[in-house]
This record gives structure tokens, sequence and C-alpha cells, in this order.
């Protein structure tokens, strides 16, 4: 393996690291601020397109360890599309099969990437999943088919699984440590499992206790696939609010709209998560004036066009054959 070169022996070597790290660029025709120093960590460039590449990794590599894989035995997970995408891909790469449940609502584009990439899916109606992004019924549904057919499937669960903050403690956290030259002030980003803030801050803090870790969140009620607000955070194990400073929340149509401006003024063709993360970070920067922040931009636009459509009035238009 070469990242000089980048000529690798299969896609599991380009995985990120501290000698591979992830991307940081800067923004600049969007900085808040002369004074603040903005990068955003484009996770996208991960070999699976997404930061859930690093827990997908981490909790496959564990299962394969412990001999949970194999001879017929393959994962069952509930997703809302990264993870699923991610494992999925590693999955079968390695020859086993993978089963995602996913709710309903999760965009129609990460539902033809799972079967792309070779899950088999179940899809949980909205009645079972109140919460948009990713509900109960979902890990419930997989849990049931880990408890059913143990001899068929192995459950990662990412929401309790120490294997996903490990990955970022172990990958993430060193990366930016490095990248930044320990100058980082303020780390940004949002909640899924967790596993990302989890695992970033409890690196980053041992090394500099005054670093500020803001979590963004959108409103309740929200549309921004991979996301929870913090009441519908219950359900992940990996969430530990010592770690965290400050939660801006911000009006989730607001995602829509500065992904857009992050695609057409700074070349960066960030999703909505990674939108909600810059209003997030654009607030915060505004009150703190100077520093040097990190965002970690978790996906790119391509999964969610259909979800610009609905949300961003005009691009629906015209697009009839
Ligand atoms: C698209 C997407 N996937 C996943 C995540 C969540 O990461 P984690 O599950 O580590 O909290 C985020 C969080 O920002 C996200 O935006």
């Amino acid at each position: 393996m070469n990242h000089q070169t980048r000529v690798y022996n299969d896609i599991f070597e380009m995985l990120p690291t501290e000698e591979n790290p992830s991307p940081m660029v800067r923004i600049n025709r969007m900085s808040p601020s002369q004074d603040f120093l903005l990068y955003a960590k484009l996770e996208w460039m991960n070999p699976f397109g997404s930061v859930k590449d690093r827990a997908a990794w981490a909790m496959l590599l564990d299962l394969e360890q412990r001999g949970e894989l194999g001879k017929g035995r393959g994962i069952v997970e509930p997703t809302s599309g990264n993870t699923g995408i991610s494992l999925a891909a590693m999955a079968r790469a390695r020859g086993y099969h993978m089963r995602a449940v996913v709710p309903n609502k999760i965009p129609l584009e990460k539902k033809v990437l799972l079967k792309i990439a070779g899950a088999e899916l179940d899809v949980v109606s909205d009645d079972l999943c109140p919460a948009p992004g990713l509900g109960d019924g979902s890990i419930n549904l997989a849990k049931t088919h880990a408890k059913a057919s143990r001899d068929k499937y192995a459950m990662p669960n990412q929401y309790e699984n120490e294997k996903n903050v490990e990955a970022h403690f172990r990958t993430t956290g060193p990366e930016i440590w490095r990248q930044t030259e320990g100058k980082i002030t303020h780390l940004f980003l949002s909640l899924g499992t967790c596993g990302t803030v989890t695992g970033i801050s409890r690196f980053l803090r041992a090394r500099k206790p005054d670093l500020k870790v803001i979590a963004i969140q959108p409103t309740e009620g929200h549309d921004v696939p991979g996301l929870r607000n913090v009441t519908q955070l219950g359900v992940s194990k990996l969430f530990d609010s010592s770690l965290i400073d400050d939660i801006v929340e911000v009006e989730y149509r607001t995602a829509y709209t500065r992904a857009l401006e992050l695609c057409q003024t700074e070349g960066l063709l960030a999703g909505p998560s990674s939108g909600l993360i810059y209003e997030g970070a654009r607030e915060i920067i505004l009150r703190d004036k100077a520093g040097f922040g990190v965002m970690i931009f978790p996906d790119n636009i391509f999964k969610y066009t259909s979800n610009m459509m609905k949300h961003i009035p005009g691009l629906a238009s015209g697009n009839q054959a």
C-alpha cells in the first residue's frame, strides 16, 4: 500500500487513517469571519462515500475477528442509509451477505444504492417508524431477525457498539489533530448514533481540554436523513453529553439552502447534514469571533437529489424528458 502513488491491493486499504486522512478544505467565500479559519473535513471522500465508512469497518472487522461471520452468517443492521451502504459493500467484498432495515422516509436514492451495494432490504413503514431519519421500528426489526436466525445474522448495532466510537478515537480524532497541528479551537458536527462526536471529542479533549465541541441539531419533526434531534437520542447508548459544550438548533430547511449554497459558492458538493452543520458553525463563529474550526461534512449531495427537489423551489421544474 502506498498513499503517495495511491495504488492499492484492495479497496479497504483506502480507508481513512492518520497516514491517509480524509481531506480538510478551507471555507473561503462563505467564511463567516476573517478572524476565524474554518475547514470542512470531507468525509464523502472515503471509499464508500460517507463518514460511516469508519464505524462500519471497525464493526465488521470486530465481528470477523471474533469469528462471528462466514459459513452462511452475514450481517443485519438498522440504518438510515450510509452505514448500510458502507457495510453492504464491505460485507459483499469479503463474501458475506447483508440485510439492511431502513425507515421508509429515507431518500429513494439511498434505498436504490443499498440494493446496488448488495444489501437485501426491509423497508419499515412510517407507522412503525415515527421518527424521521431512523426509527425504533427498524432497530427492533433488525433485532428480531438477529434473534430468530442466529445462524444467519450477526448484528453490529451501531447504536450501542463501542467500536463505532473507537473508530473515530483511532482515526478521525488523530487525523484532525495532525491536520490542524493542534491548533483547532472549535469542532462542529451533528448527531446520529453519536459515534462521531463521542470518539473525536474523547481524543481531542484529552489533548486540548478547552476545545469547544459544538453539536448542531435540526428542529424537531425534521427531514434531514442520518441525524437525530436530542429528543430522539435516547436510543443511542453512545451519546455522552459531558463531551459536548453547546447544542445549536437549526431550522431544518436551512440544511437544504445552505447545502445548495456550499455547492454553488464553494464548489463543495455537500449534503444536507453538512449544510446544517455549516449554519450552526456560522452562528457560533459570529458569537466567538476568532478561532480555528473544523466541521465534519458527513456525505455529499448525490444521494439527496429527490430531497433537494422537495425543499428547494424550482429544482423540480423542467426535469421531465
Ligand atoms: C448523513 C449522516 N450520516 C451519519 C451521521 C451521524 O454520525 P454518527 O452516527 O456518528 O453520529 C451524520 C451526522 O452528522 C450524518 O449527517
